[in-house]
């Protein structure tokens, strides 16, 4: 039986494996899928091992995704873009190569909830991994992206390495444009303490939509609760992007893609 995995430190809370379990169910394929505590020293020989005892793929998440970067032969342009791996398939080869699928799975989701026209005007609040992460798929879906992050430089520093692939501006946060936005994506990774990214209300309750990269179990992400209280008609965390992610590695690995919408609403029961 074909062997994959999920690698991370933490690891007990992913919901990789049932995901997983459940594409394989709905395509009709039999493989298993663990979750792999990674060890922080010994990260490279733990892989290396998997693969060596016959694992086919992996997906990889915090805090090992550039690590997972570092060790793979080849790379899809996304990857190379985002600099980080949330998957490694084993060629017949033995080589290894590495897809970045977190940008395509927020996509998927946004057309998923029909958030998805051309032109749109975009911000993203953060430029750290996660929004590195998702930039190419949005400029190739041919989405206006504004930038704005705490610190500045390093939102400029996106905004100059994709400008080839669409338009794309860099802000700092207390001088975002007042306009209005389509979509507002929280790429920041201020929800895990609970709290919001310090911006001019203005700018959230004018936007149409708000997306949260983050989801958060049995409650409102903070970002999604601010955007309750100021009205904003739509909202989604990122459960969806997260389901989306793993069907795009499903579709890498077994050359089907699964059909996600029935596995968000059983999520959402659960939580
Ligand atoms: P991730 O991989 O989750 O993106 P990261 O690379 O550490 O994690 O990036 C975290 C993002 O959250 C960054 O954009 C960071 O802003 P800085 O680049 O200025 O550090 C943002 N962030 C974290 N704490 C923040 C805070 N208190 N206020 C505003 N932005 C914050």
């Amino acid at each position: 039986m074909d062997h994959y995995a999920v690698w991370g430190n933490p690891i007990a809370q992913s919901k990789s494996p049932q995901i997983h379990q459940f594409f394989a169910q709905q395509t009709g394929q039999t493989l298993s899928y663990s979750a792999q505590l990674g060890d922080l020293d010994q990260f490279e020989q733990q892989l290396q091992d998997f693969f060596a005892q016959g694992g086919k793929g992996c997906n990889i998440t915090a805090p090992f995704k550039e690590r997972a970067f570092a060790l793979a032969h080849s790379h899809s342009e996304r990857c190379l873009t985002a600099e980080a791996c949330n998957t490694l398939k084993r060629l017949d080869n033995g080589q290894l190569y590495a897809d970045n699928t977190d940008g395509a799975g927020l996509v998927s989701d946004l057309q998923r909830l029909n958030w998805l026209k051309p032109q749109q005007k975009i911000l993203i609040l953060g430029a750290g991994g996660a929004s590195k992460g998702v930039l190419l798929p949005l400029l190739q879906a041919q989405q206006h992206i504004s930038i704005a992050n705490r610190t500045l430089e390093k939102a400029q520093q996106l905004a100059e390495k994709f400008a080839h692939y669409g338009q794309i501006k860099a802000y700092d946060l207390a001088h975002i444009p007042l306009q209005h936005f389509d979509l507002i994506i929280n790429a920041t990774s201020l929800g895990l303490q609970g709290q919001v990214v310090d911006i001019d209300e203005e700018i959230l309750k004018n936007a149409t939509a708000l997306y949260d990269m983050q989801y958060a179990k049995q409650q409102d992400t903070p970002f999604i609760q601010r955007g309750k209280q100021l009205g904003v008609g739509q909202l989604s965390d990122g459960l969806g992007m997260l389901i989306g992610q793993a069907a795009h590695a499903f579709a890498l690995w077994r050359g089907v893609m699964p059909d996600t919408t029935p596995l968000l609403g059983l999520l959402k029961e659960e939580r």
